[in-house]
């Protein structure tokens, strides 16, 4: 799987253009499942520029209430309605500029599942915690607190992305090792509840992914595809990263 997150990037006209070359670009053929994610405005005109197509469209955030008074916000239902498959819970720009903590990204992760599309939990340590040696320690934190609210079920169709905190949107990606390492830690937390969920579960790696080093990271055993920022946002790049994916068998368990 490779998925785009565009973050807050895009205009009507930019969308069109991107949207464009991705499809004619990505081969209908390639074994592998392609998300883009538009910011909630462009949410509509996307699904309906990729109808019938190989592309699929999801949000990059979600409200943990299923609808009411909320002003601003916008609920699973309605990414449903408008014809999301995807949603992201977690990312770390959420978690670190709008406070988000791991109770209320499980609930977030709850409320996808129950409107019937897929949650992408991100967990990742930041640089600090790295060097401190907390990696496992917080990435555990993160991956538990959803497992403790739901159970590992969940992950029978969610998708679990490891975005080391230090990688994004700084050019500095973790080697194909550190993300092997950390991806093989995380299906083993899972297998030790549910092996065949931990088997079929997709991890992708995000942070500074580029069309020239994709192809080592997908390459890994456990590295099953990607969560692409910046590079989404070049159709000649993102669609090179999805080549890649589709060349590399563990890609597409
Ligand atoms: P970059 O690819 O720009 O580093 O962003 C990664 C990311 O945060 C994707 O969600």
């Amino acid at each position: 799987m490779v998925a785009g997150n565009w973050k807050m990037h895009g205009s009507r006209a930019a969308n069109q253009t991107l949207l464009g070359e991705l499809e004619m670009s990505l081969k209908p053929e390639w074994p592998i499942d392609i998300v883009v994610f538009p910011p909630y405005v462009y949410l509509s005109d996307a699904v309906r520029m990729l109808e019938g197509g190989r592309i699929s469209v999801g949000a990059q955030d979600v409200c943990a209430e299923s609808g009411g008074a909320f002003t601003g916000q916008v609920c699973a239902s309605m990414l449903k309605d408008v014809g999301c498959t995807h949603v992201i819970v977690g990312h770390s720009e959420r978690r670190r500029w709008y406070h988000e903590d791991d109770a209320l990204v499980a609930r977030k992760f709850a409320v996808v599942l129950a409107a019937g599309l897929t949650p992408v939990l991100c967990v990742g340590e930041t640089l600090d915690e790295r060097e401190a040696k907390q990696t496992e320690a917080v990435i555990s934190r993160q991956l538990d607190a959803v497992i403790t609210m739901h159970g590992v079920g969940g992950f029978a169709r969610g998708v679990l992305a490891y975005e080391p905190v230090w990688a994004i949107g700084t050019g500095r990606t973790a080697s194909p090792e550190q993300a092997q390492e950390v991806h093989a830690f995380l299906r083993n937390r899972i297998h030790a509840q549910d092996a065949k969920i931990a088997r079929h579960l997709r991890i992708l790696y995000g942070g500074s992914v580029k069309a020239g080093n994709s192809a080592e990271l997908f390459s890994m055993p456990d590295v099953d595809g990607g969560l692409v920022g910046g590079a989404s946002l070049s159709a000649d790049e993102f669609q090179q990263i999805c080549a890649a994916a589709s060349l590399s068998g563990s890609a597409h368990h």
